[in-house]
């Protein structure tokens, strides 16, 4: 035993034994756990996430952004099959056209021969021009599918029913205007496609009971095509720089500015309503307090 210790001695006279060399994941390691003790750190976080229940929960009502969650929630509502996350993905996709959607605008001039110009400048000259046309595009596109299934899934929960048919309503009125973002987008490329589609979709207009010209009532009221709601669609009875300057106006402007406060009162609605909806309440073992019932 004896020789053991004395052979783990350093030899009289031989440099005292080096510490072991930090490597650089552990020196990371190392500051980053003093960061977190640092006041910078505490004083933006000031719960830790892995003490109590109690702490967990002031960890998320004491943050700005995690405290439009509630801080617990039904165990169900964060299950993908249940929800399909496509309220959460057709927001998402909102958030990625109001951000490709403002850098389009640096490039984008609303007005008869410059706009079609602007959107082949932008697609062959500006970096990125077309990867940013095309996001907005393609999320476009994919925020109509996501915000269906999204209603389709809400029907078919369930969750329409008391207390959440306020919130229903809500959604109504924003699948509304998901819709006319896309259709007001059409027009600005100023291209046939978006010429033809506006002109389909603005003559329809003129068939609208007591505003068209043609609808149900209309001409009774004394409404013509000069002072319908085709007319007030178009600034116009052509689909011309007016409408192109109309559809800008209601894409870039008021229609997502009312869709961003329908989604305050949609999210603001859900917590209120009990947070999502969910089964049935899944008891687990531990859950149950007494003797465990099978049935
Ligand atoms: C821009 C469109 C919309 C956005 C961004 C949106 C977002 C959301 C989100 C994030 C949720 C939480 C649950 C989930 O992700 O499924 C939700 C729930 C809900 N949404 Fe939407 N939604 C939209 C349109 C609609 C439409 C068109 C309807 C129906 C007509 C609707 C009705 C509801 C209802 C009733 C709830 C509560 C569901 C529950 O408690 O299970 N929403 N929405």
């Amino acid at each position: 035993m004896s020789d053991v210790k004395e052979a783990a001695k350093p030899a009289a006279g031989s440099p005292a034994p080096q510490k072991p060399q930090k490597g650089l994941l552990e020196k990371v390691k190392d500051f980053n756990a003093k960061f977190k003790e640092g006041q910078i750190w505490t004083s933006v976080f000031r719960h830790k996430l892995d003490e109590t229940l109690r702490n967990r929960s002031l960890a998320v009502l004491s943050n700005v952004f995690l405290h439009l969650h509630p801080a617990r929630i039904n165990r169900d509502a964060v299950r993908y099959n249940f929800t399909w996350g496509m309220g959460g993905i057709t927001f998402y996709l909102f958030v990625v056209l109001t951000i490709t959607g403002v850098l389009l605008m640096f490039y984008y001039h609303p007005s008869k021969g410059q706009a079609y110009r602007d959107i082949m400048y932008l697609q062959h000259d500006v970096p990125f021009g077309n990867f940013i046309r095309n996001m907005h595009r393609w999320a476009a596109h994919a925020m109509i599918i996501t915000v269906w299934i999204h209603m389709f899934r809400v029907f078919m929960t369930g969750s329409y029913k008391p207390p959440r048919e306020f919130n229903w309503n809500i959604g109504v009125i924003l699948l509304l205007f998901t819709m006319l973002l896309s259709f007001t987008g059409y027009l600005l490329p100023d291209d046939q496609l978006g010429f033809w589609a506006v002109t389909v979709g603005t003559n329809m207009a003129r068939a609208t009971p007591l505003m068209g010209s043609e609808g149900p009532l209309g001409p009774e009221l004394g409404i013509t095509a000069f002072n319908d709601v085709r007319f007030a669609l178009l600034g116009g009875s052509i689909v011309d720089a007016n409408a192109l300057l109309r559809a800008y106006i209601w894409h870039c402007i008021a229609i997502p500015i009312i869709a961003a406060v329908l989604m305050i009162v949609h999210f603001w609605r859900i917590r209120k309503d009990g947070a999502i909806s969910g089964p049935a309440p899944v008891m687990i073992e531990s859950d149950l307090k007494g003797p465990v019932k099978t049935r």
